[in-house]
C-alpha cells in the first residue's frame, strides 16, 4: 500500500518560503499516527525543514544532491529507487510538489487534510489530480482559529 499525506489550503497551497504556512494544534497528529512504524518518503527540502530523523519510522529522503544516513534515514536518488527499497512494505509519500506529482498516478490512498484558510503568496502547491479516479470519504474536523477537515481519497479499483 502506497499512501500519500498532505495538508492543503483552500487555494491548494502546501508550502510558503520553505515552511508549512500554518500551525494548528492537533493538525499533525494524523501524520504521526499513520507513519509511525512505517516508511515515509519525502523530498530533500521537506526533510531539511524538519531537520532531524523522525522517531519510530524509516525515512527515505529523495535527493540528487545530498546523502542522508543513520537513525532510520536513508537516501534514494528517485521515487523509483525508493519504491525498489520499499518492496511490498507500506509507505507514505509526504511531499513536496514533485514527489506528490510523481506518486499520484499510483498511490492507493491519499490522506488530504483540507485547511480552512486561504494562503496568499504560497510558493508550493498540491498538484491537480483527476478526482473521478478516487472515492472520497470525509472525516473529522478539528482546529482552533483555523479549522481543518480530514478527507481520504481511495483509488477506485476497476
Ligand atoms: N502541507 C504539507 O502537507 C506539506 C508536505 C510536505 C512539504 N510541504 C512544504 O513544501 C515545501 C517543500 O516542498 P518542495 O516541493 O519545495 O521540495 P521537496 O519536494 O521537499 O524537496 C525538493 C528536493 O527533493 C528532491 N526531489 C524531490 N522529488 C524528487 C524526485 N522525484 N526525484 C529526484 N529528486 C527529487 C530534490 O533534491 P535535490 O535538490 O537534493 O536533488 C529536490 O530539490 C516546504 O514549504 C514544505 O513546508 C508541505
Amino acid at each position: 500500500m502506497i499512501g500519500l499525506i498532505v495538508a492543503r489550503s483552500k487555494n491548494n497551497v502546501i508550502g510558503k518560503q520553505g515552511m508549512i504556512p500554518w500551525r494548528i494544534k492537533g493538525e499533525q497528529k494524523q501524520f504521526k499516527e499513520l507513519t509511525t512504524g512505517n516508511i515515509v518518503i519525502m523530498g530533500r527540502k521537506s526533510y531539511e525543514e524538519i531537520g532531524h530523523p523522525l522517531p519510530n519510522r524509516e525515512t527515505i529522503v529523495i535527493s540528487g544532491s545530498k546523502s542522508f544516513t543513520g537513525d532510520g534515514v536513508s537516501t534514494a536518488r528517485s521515487l523509483e529507487e525508493a519504491l525498489d527499497i520499499i518492496g511490498d512494505r507500506d509507505a507514505y509519500v509526504a511531499g513536496g510538489y514533485r514527489l506528490f506529482a510523481e506518486a499520484i498516478p499510483f498511490v492507493d490512498k491519499m490522506y488530504i487534510t483540507e485547511i480552512d484558510t486561504v494562503i496568499e503568496d504560497g510558493d508550493v502547491f498540491f498538484p491537480e489530480f483527476d478526482t473521478s479516479l478516487f472515492d472520497l470519504e470525509t472525516g473529522e474536523t478539528g482546529g482552533d482559529e483555523i479549522k481543518f477537515t480530514r478527507t481520504v481519497y481511495y483509488r477506485k479499483r476497476k
